[in-house]
């Protein structure tokens, strides 16, 4: 995967399908190796992240059948914990091997996650809790040993509802020895989508999607087949281009009941939506209005992995916008790239102060993470000219084919 070059200028039209939801594919995946058995994962999405877990599964012993967007994983005998650096080591969503390998094997050794280019992205949360359901945790010359003879539930309060976390600990515990409880647990969906696929296998889970979720231990899940959802921030990326270019855009499969907060937004800036079942028509402003001040928030408020792609589009918006990164410590990677563009842009810590401008010009900027590297891809459409994005590797470890599916909503796309 080389260079993408994207012709600007061009008002988007037509109709996508939305992918299934990366966020919560790799959790799902982790948590197949809870049952030696079979678990088959129906619009799992082709994605790097999601090769990479494949691979990693692999490498544990399960064996794992590709049928279409369908995955077929059986987990009879896992005969390796010892998950390699080659894999983990590009993917921190690694870390969630941690509790399910500690629940079905009672050990797991893994990479330390390096951190990444959003911020330190520290596992501090994910250890503390899982010690607190009787694991010991070692870190020997960047390796991290993790070894528990009986995983047995606990309470356990986060300091911030973190997604990871709250995964890891659901994942140890669903064959724990009596009940976990945690507060101020995650509320994402994806949260929601694991203990759906989890509770489909005989898992005793309560309370996901609120800040208190209760899982009573169980002896054995059982084989299953599950649909997995559709990816709440593909969908807002392709809603984003289309704020960016112009134009008028119908997503189906679209997960519209986890976007109330994107909506907000996209109205806000002049956007028109129809919003049915599971699809979204939207009109876009010729230039999109400019936003006072937009701060970035756990479920429901509005999503970190949005922002980039946000502050793309407010690059061209008529007026003064600000947003605050409440999340990541620095996620505004992308903003050096903007500014080639013709951006005006300032960032001080968690903030950003962007002056719209008519247009932004193309030129040849570089992807440094997934989604800053799409935020590029949604200047592009949006600027006079041709952008080239550099490093475009980054982009398809979430986007199974946004070239093709920008294509199909007219935009000129070159890969090399
Ligand atoms: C998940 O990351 C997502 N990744 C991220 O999406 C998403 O941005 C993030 O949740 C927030 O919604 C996957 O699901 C694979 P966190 P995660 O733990 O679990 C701090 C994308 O683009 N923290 O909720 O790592 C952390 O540093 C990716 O798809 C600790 O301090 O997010 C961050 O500031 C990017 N200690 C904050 O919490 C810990 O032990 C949120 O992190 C863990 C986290």
């Amino acid at each position: 995967m080389g260079d993408i070059t994207v012709r600007g200028g061009i008002p988007l039209h037509g109709k996508l399908y939305v992918q299934g939801s990366k966020n919560a594919a790799l959790p799902i995946l982790a948590a197949a190796i809870l049952h030696d058995g079979i678990s088959v994962i129906h619009n799992c999405p082709h994605i790097l992240d999601v090769e990479n877990t494949v691979q990693i599964l692999l490498e544990m012993g399960c064996s794992v059948e590709w049928h279409g967007s369908s995955l077929k994983i059986f987990a009879g005998t896992i005969q390796n914990t010892e998950i390699s650096s080659e894999y983990a080591a590009q993917m921190r969503s690694s870390v969630i091997f941690l509790g399910s390998l500690l629940g079905r094997m009672g050990n797991a050794a893994l990479p330390l996650p390096g951190g990444c280019t959003i911020g330190k992205r520290p596992i501090d949360l994910h250890l503390d809790s899982l010690k607190r359901m009787g694991a010991r945790i070692e870190e020997e010359k960047e390796i991290l040993f993790a070894e528990a003879q009986n995983i047995h539930g606990a309470d356990i309060r986060l300091r911030f509802p973190s997604v990871g976390t709250t995964e890891n600990i659901i994942l140890a515990a669903v064959l724990a020895e009596g009940t976990t409880r945690i507060f101020n647990a995650a509320k994402e969906p994806e949260i929601i989508e694991l203990c759906r696929f989890l509770k489909e296998k005989g898992a005793d889970i309560r309370g996901e999607g609120t800040a208190c979720i209760v899982i009573e231990g169980v002896k054995k899940l059982k084989d299953s087949e599950f649909v997995l959802m559709s990816d709440r921030i593909v969908a807002g990326t392709y809603l984003m281009a289309c704020m960016s270019a112009g134009g008028m855009i119908s997503l189906e499969r679209a997960p519209v009941c986890q976007m109330a907060a994107q909506f907000k937004i996209l109205e806000s800036m002049g956007a028109q939506l129809q919003i049915e079942k599971d699809k979204i028509v939207m009109s876009a402003p010729e230039r999109p209005r400019a936003l006072r001040a937009v701060a970035t928030q756990p479920y429901p408020g509005f999503p970190t992995d949005l922002q980039s792609q946000l502050l793309a589009v407010l690059c061209r918006a008529r007026g003064k916008s600000r947003i605050i990164e409440n999340i990541f410590e620095d996620r505004y990677q992308i903003v050096p790239q903007l500014k080639k563009m013709g951006a005006q842009i300032d960032t001080a810590g968690q903030e950003a102060w962007i002056t719209g401008t008519q247009c932004l010009h193309g030129t040849e900027v570089r992807a440094c993470e997934l989604r800053g590297g799409a935020a590029l891809m949604i200047a592009g459409v949006g600027a006079a000219g041709k952008t080239t994005v550099k490093d475009s590797h980054f982009i398809f470890r979430g986007y199974e084919d946004i070239c093709g599916d920008l294509r199909n909503l007219g935009a000129v796309i070159e890969t090399n």
